[in-house]
């Protein structure tokens, strides 16, 4: 058996090199000796930029050129993949989230329907099974339920055979290495616990509520930024966050657009998190990756939260989330994450939208200019928008109108698949380079 280990453990974090050492231990006391570690905090590896291009351009492989791609080899060549981190906001941490993002090249474009809803289809015969370790200084419920359901989710888009997922804390030390046998030898089946789709449209909707209890208060600032790794123009989430500007400015408040990158350049990193920290209002326009947010807004959101550590005065944190797949059921564990990212950050939780189908939406019109797929996006925008800038939560039937569907879920799979070769077929590639394995 060959397993990988994607690390997050480094100095800053001596509890997690703690558990690093202690699951080292415990694999090679069950007899594994072909163990590959990376440890991703010390390793240089760019964030996914979200083009497609490994499966469109050159399918099977990421076009930058950096250390993932021997983690991608060795993840294809395991029986078992070990996801170790800190976890951030119930999911996972900038660290992990580069190279678990940039995985996506080891399956295949292609649509099919999988427990209830719609994945992808495999690229290659078989994958490692996934289990994910996290440790948090103190447990909280409700977070380790988002870090298990965003652990099932994983597995299933990644085509994994089997799950497993454990959370430990500082107080119960000496049940770590328990913890740990028993999240190795798991033989849960990925998306085993999902009977259908009503149950993930309620868990939708629960995380995307805003707090009932909290009272209005309306903002004088606001902070809108997309979380889209894509360039400038080019981004469904870039064309939501300019018509929800529009709108909040015709309530006649002025909202600062940011992009994600500004929190990585040295010379507005600081600047940025500060201004956001001190909004009023956040919105977070972004898309899904791998059932959560993209590395690169979830490295926004630890910034913001760190910025916010020392002295949080009362503001609210909003998003929106736009999937891939028809289905906006895909948005739940990132909607569960924001809620905890809310928590964490000591904003008040004023709800999320979800989008599903977001490949239906055209980047390059402004959204207020299109039609047929974007008017339950712009009637949900007109609903919602309101009711932020007079300090409320979004409402429920904002909420209901973004997550309704534009087109059946199998057209959108028809229009999809079609999709991916056009592109391939203005790339220059034969449509059976689509399916390539360059892997082996
Ligand atoms: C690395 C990566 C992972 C993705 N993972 C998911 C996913 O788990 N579920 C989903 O529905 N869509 C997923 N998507 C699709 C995006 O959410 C979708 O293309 C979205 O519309 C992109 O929005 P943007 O143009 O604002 O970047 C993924 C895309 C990328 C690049």
């Amino acid at each position: 058996m060959a397993t990988v280990v994607l690390s997050a453990a480094s100095p800053a974090t001596p509890a997690l090199q703690a558990l690093a050492r202690m699951l080292d231990t415990d694999l090679r006391a069950d007899g594994e000796h072909d163990i590959t570690t990376f440890d991703l905090a010390s390793t240089r590896l760019a964030y996914c930029q979200g083009e497609f291009d490994c499966w469109v351009k050159t399918p099977g492989l990421c076009r930058a050129h950096d250390a993932e791609a021997s983690i991608v080899q060795a993840v294809h060549d395991a029986d078992r993949l070990v996801l170790l981190d800190v976890v951030t906001f119930g999911g996972h941490s900038y660290t992990l989230k580069r190279a678990q993002d940039r995985l996506i090249c080891l399956i295949s474009p292609f649509f099919e329907k999988r427990a209830a809803l719609t994945h992808h289809e495999a690229r290659y015969e078989r994958m490692p099974s996934q289990y994910v370790l996290g440790w948090m200084p103190k447990a909280d419920a409700s977070t380790i339920d988002t870090w298990t359901a965003l652990a099932d989710a994983n597995a299933l888009n990644m085509l994994a055979p089997r799950v497993g997922a454990a959370v430990v804390d500082d107080a119960s030390r000496d049940a770590w290495p328990a913890r740990i046998r028993e999240l190795l030898v798991s033989t849960a089946v990925p998306g085993a616990s999902i009977h259908g789709r009503p149950p993930l449209r309620a868990a939708m909707l629960d995380a995307a509520a805003g707090d009932p209890a909290a009272a209005p208060s309306p903002p004088r600032t606001v902070a809108v930024v997309v979380g889209s790794a894509k360039a400038a123009g080019t981004s469904v989430s870039e064309a939501l966050a300019r018509a929800i500007c529009a709108r909040l400015t015709a309530h006649g408040l002025t909202a600062e657009l940011h992009v994600a990158t500004e929190f990585l350049r040295d010379d507005r990193a600081r600047a940025t998190a500060q201004a956001v920290a001190a909004a009023d209002l956040f919105l977070l326009v972004s898309p899904l990756y791998v059932d959560a947010f993209p590395a690169l807004a979830t490295h926004a959101l630890e910034a913001v939260a760190a910025a916010r550590a020392d002295s949080a005065a009362p503001a609210r944190f909003a998003t929106l989330v736009n999937c891939g797949f028809p289905e906006p059921e895909h948005t739940r564990t990132a909607l569960s994450i924001a809620r905890h990212f809310a928590t964490a950050a000591g904003y008040t939780w004023a709800g999320g939208l979800p989008l599903g189908g977001g490949g239906a939406i055209n980047p390059a019109t402004p959204l207020d200019a299109q039609h047929g797929p974007a008017e339950h996006v712009k009637r949900a925008l007109d609903l919602a928008m309101p009711c932020l800038a007079r300090g409320e939560s979004m409402p429920a039937a904002a909420i209901e109108a973004m997550a309704a569907s534009a087109m059946p879920d199998v057209a959108y799979r028809i229009a999809g698949d079609l999709g991916w070769r056009y592109r391939a077929y203005k790339n220059g590639l034969a449509q059976a380079d689509l399916r390539a394995r360059p892997l082996g």
